[in-house]
């Protein structure tokens, strides 16, 4: 009988770095992301999907605001059928900004999609109730936009604890948030978020906010991790830097003989931060999963890419904000308390 191909990867699960969580489980230290933007088709990242499970990963990133959860499911199911047990992978998805007071419906229906039984994580994607048409350019704004109202947030992470109490998924956890508003939610919560999904790459690494997550207990996922080369042109500023072009993170690629890519990733995954690099093209997502079992980088590597943070945030979310002539740093609470309405 023929091998599956997840039976033969590149890279043995078991040789990944793992993540233990406060809950005690173990999350693979690698994801793959799932988010197409606007050039992979739902069905490109599916078999994506397929082939990354096949190269040895087993942690997925989904939202059923990308749009391909059905998709992956389809993958997903036969993957399984083929003899991939469900417990081998770690599976995340994202309440969507329009679903804030219907949680479980939401979820449902990702597990549904992604016909995988139950998820690891159930992530509130943003802390703001706010949605917008796909694809829209980053200066329209819903004239129902509202700002984060913690109340509010804890109607909808009410609704999240009980997705955990039914068994629908093992952890939740918080994206895109800010100090101030982990404070409230931590203080709040019945059960406390598990992960934190963060913009995190070598020109913007958050240390405050790394190190708040990971002094309460909460695991730091990093997406862009490598600056999200390609992301669609409405998303881009004349300010954004790119990690990938660093001179600091060019020379270590050099002398290593590696992309700049794995770079990011193993300084990513050594400083204790779980990336999540997107990619349909197979010799890369093989080359970011080898980065986590290769060679690690020297201790004088990683404190010249600490010397190397930008402050530069890509994803700035401005189609989020809820009053006109108010700037993106609004969102993020940067004079250090939760920004007022
Ligand atoms: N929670 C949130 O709000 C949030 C926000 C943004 C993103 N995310 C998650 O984070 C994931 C990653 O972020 P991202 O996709 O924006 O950015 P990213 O992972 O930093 O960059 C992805 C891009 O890099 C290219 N790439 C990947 N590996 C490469 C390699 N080894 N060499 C050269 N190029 C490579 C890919 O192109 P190819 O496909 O051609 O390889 C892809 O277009 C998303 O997919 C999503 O799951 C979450």
């Amino acid at each position: 009988m023929q091998k599956a191909g997840f039976l033969a990867p590149e890279v043995r699960p078991v040789d990944v770095p793992k993540r233990t969580l406060h809950t005690g489980a173990s999350m693979p230290a690698i994801g793959l992301g799932t988010f197409g933007s606007d050039h992979a088709t739902p069905s490109v990242v599916a078999e994506a999907v397929r082939g990354a499970i096949e190269a040895g990963y087993r942690h997925i990133d989904c939202a059923s605001v990308y749009g391909n959860e059905a998709e992956i499911g389809r993958v997903l199911a036969e993957l399984f059928a083929s003899g991939l047990e469900r417990e081998e992978l770690w599976i995340t998805s994202k309440l969507w900004n329009d679903k804030h007071d219907d949680a479980a419906g939401s979820c449902r229906k990702s597990i549904a999609d992604l016909q995988c039984g139950y998820l690891d994580t159930y992530l509130v994607h943003w802390p703001f109730p706010n949605f917008h048409p796909p694809g829209c350019s980053v200066e329209s704004r819903s004239p129902d936009a509202k700002p984060y109202v913690h109340e509010n947030f804890m109607r909808t992470w009410r609704q999240m604890e009980q997705l955990v109490d039914a068994g629908l998924t093992r952890h939740i956890g918080t994206s895109n948030v800010t100090i101030p508003k982990l404070e409230l939610i931590l203080r709040d919560a019945r059960i406390r978020p598990a992960v934190n999904e963060m913009e995190l790459h070598p020109h913007f690494q958050q240390p405050e906010l790394f190190d708040f997550v990971r002094a309460h207990g909460i695991e730091p996922i990093g997406y862009c991790p490598l600056g999200s080369p390609n992301r669609p042109e409405r998303d881009r500023t004349p300010e954004d830097t790119s990690p990938l072009e660093d001179p600091v993170i060019l020379g270590i690629a050099k002398r290593l003989g590696v992309h700049p890519a794995t770079v990011c990733l193993k300084w990513a995954i050594q400083r204790g931060q779980t990336p999540i690099p997107f990619s349909v093209n197979r010799r890369n997502y093989v080359a970011n999963l080898q980065a986590a079992v290769s060679e690690p980088l020297t201790a004088g590597d990683m404190q010249a890419i600490a010397g190397i943070d930008r402050h530069c945030r890509l994803i700035k979310g401005q189609v989020f904000l809820w009053k006109a002539g108010q700037t993106w740093e609004a969102l993020w609470d940067v004079v250090g308390e939760i920004t007022p309405a």
